[in-house]
C-alpha cells in the first residue's frame, strides 16, 4: 500500500493510494436487470434513453428459461432478463424486488483470479469460475454476492470475438431511436439497512480491495424532515465508484427507507451515467418522455453563483437554459459538475437514473443534496411514504 503502481499493459494507473491491486478491475463490463416483461423494458430502454439493439438471447437461440435483451449506448451495455416459466430464480427476484439490478458485471483480466481472490477474502460465491464458449470464441465469468441479492460478475473476454456473450446471437432491429449522448457509467449507488454502512463499506475494502475517498454523514445530508449518510468506495483506478447508502433518524421517514420497504431488501438505488452535453442530453430525454424530479425552485439558482465559487467564471453553459431543464449545479476545488436526477424507472418507488456532466469536478453534488431531497420529499408525500 501506498507505493504507485502502474500497469503498463493495461495502462491502468493506480490513484487512490490506500486501495489495493489485488483486483485489477478495467471497467464496467455490464449491469443486468431482472425485469418482469424485457421486451417491453427494452422498448422503453431504446425509445426514451436512445439506447441501440445489440444482443438476444431467448427461445430462438436455444435459451429456454429466460429471455434477454443487450441494448448498448457508447460504452454502456445493459441487459434486461426475464423469466420464461414460475420455476424461474429471476421470477422469484421480480416476485420480491420488482423490476432491479440483480448484476453489476465488471471486466476484468482474470475470471478465476478475481473469483479466488475475493471469496478468499470472505465474498459469497454466486456462480464459480465457468467457461462459455461458441464459434466467436471463449468468455470465461464467474461471481460474488454483493448487498441485499445483487451480485457482482466478472467477465474474462479477451479470448472473445463475439456480439456479447455466448448464447447470445447479434440483434438487429428495423427500429433503431436516435442515442441520447449517453457516454459511460459515472458511478451506481448502493442502498443498505439500518447501521450497514459500514459493514458494506468494510467489505469492499477488505475483499474487493476499494478505498473509501468520501464520506457524508446525517448532519451534511438532511432537510428539515429526513436524513441520509453516504460513503463513496473507490477502486484503485478511480473508474468503478460505489457510493453506498443507510437511513438516519429524522422527523419523517428517509426516501433510503422508503426505498427499503418496497424493493424489500439492500439494492442498488441509482445508476449515474456520464453526458458531455447535459443540455442537449435532458432536452433530448425531456421530449422523450424521461421523467426527471421537479425543477428546483428559483432560490436555488440565485445561489448557483455562490455554489460554483472560484469556478463561477468557468461555467461554460447557459444558466438560463440550466434552469429551464431543472438541471442542478455543484463545484468542488477541482472544478463543476451538472447533474439531474430521474424519477424512478419502475412503479416501486426504488431504481433511478442520474445523468451527470463533469467539468473537473469529482465529487458527486454534495451541495444539491438539500434541493434534491426535497425534491425528492414532494415525491414521497404524493406516495404517502413521507
Ligand atoms: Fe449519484
Amino acid at each position: 500500500m501506498g507505493k504507485e503502481v502502474k500497469n503498463v499493459e493495461y495502462g491502468l494507473e493506480k490513484i487512490f493510494e490506500g486501495a489495493q491491486d489485488f483486483l485489477p478491475l478495467l471497467g464496467t463490463d455490464y449491469v443486468e436487470f431482472y425485469v418482469g416483461n424485457a421486451k417491453q423494458a427494452a422498448h422503453f430502454y431504446k425509445t426514451a434513453f436512445g439506447f441501440q439493439s445489440h444482443a438476444y438471447a431467448g427461445l430462438e437461440t436455444g435459451i429456454k428459461d429466460r429471455a434477454s435483451y443487450v441494448l448498448k449506448q457508447n460504452k454502456i451495455r445493459l441487459v434486461l432478463t426475464t423469466a420464461m416459466n414460475s420455476e424461474s430464480p429471476i421470477g422469484e427476484h421480480v416476485k420480491k424486488h420488482g423490476d432491479g439490478v440483480k448484476v453489476i458485471a465488471l471486466w476484468v483480466e482474470d475470471a478465476r483470479l478475481a473469483y479466488n481472490e475475493t471469496t478468499k477474502r470472505g465474498a459469497k460465491s454466486f456462480m464459480e469460475p465457468t467457461v462459455e464458449k461458441d464459434d466467436d470464441g471463449e468468455v470465461v465469468r464467474s461471481g460474488i454476492y454483493t448487498y441485499g441479492e445483487t451480485v457482482h460478475i466478472f467477465v474474462e473476454r479477451k479470448n472473445y470475438n463475439g456480439a456479447f456473450l455466448p448464447g447470445y446471437k447479434k440483434w438487429d432491429s428495423d427500429y433503431n431511436p436516435t442515442p441520447t449522448g449517453l457516454k459511460f457509467i459515472d458511478h451506481m449507488v448502493g442502498n443498505v439497512g439500518w447501521n450497514e454502512m459500514n459493514t458494506w463499506v468494510k467489505w469492499y475494502e477488505e475483499v474487493m480491495g476499494f478505498e473509501n475517498f468520501l464520506s457524508f454523514d446525517d448532519k451534511q445530508i438532511h432537510t428539515d424532515y429526513s436524513a441520509l449518510m453516504s460513503k463513496v468506495m473507490s477502486n484503485g483506478n478511480g473508474r468503478i465508484k460505489f457510493p453506498i447508502n443507510e437511513p438516519a433518524e429524522g422527523k419523517k421517514k428517509s426516501q433510503i427507507e422508503e426505498y427499503l420497504d418496497y424493493y424489500e431488501s439492500s439494492g442498488v438505488q441509482h445508476i449515474a451515467v456520464a453526458t458531455d452535453d447535459i443540455l442537449t442530453t435532458v432536452a433530448d430525454l425531456r421530449s422523450r418522455g424521461v421523467e426527471f424530479l421537479s425543477v428546483p425552485p428559483q432560490t436555488y439558482y440565485d445561489e448557483v453563483p455562490e455554489r460554483l465559487g472560484a469556478h463561477d467564471h468557468e461555467l461554460q453553459e447557459d444558466i438560463k437554459k440550466i434552469q429551464e431543464l431543472g438541471i442542478m449545479v455543484d463545484a468542488d476545488e477541482e472544478g463543476y459538475l451538472l447533474q439531474i436526477f430521474t424519477k424512478p424507472v419502475e412503479d416501486r418507488p426504488t431504481l433511478f437514473f442520474e445523468i451527470i456532466q463533469r467539468m473537473g469536478a469529482r465529487g458527486f453534488g454534495a451541495g444539491n443534496f438539500k434541493a434534491l431531497f426535497e425534491s425528492i420529499e414532494r415525491e414521497q408525500e404524493l406516495r404517502g411514504t413521507l
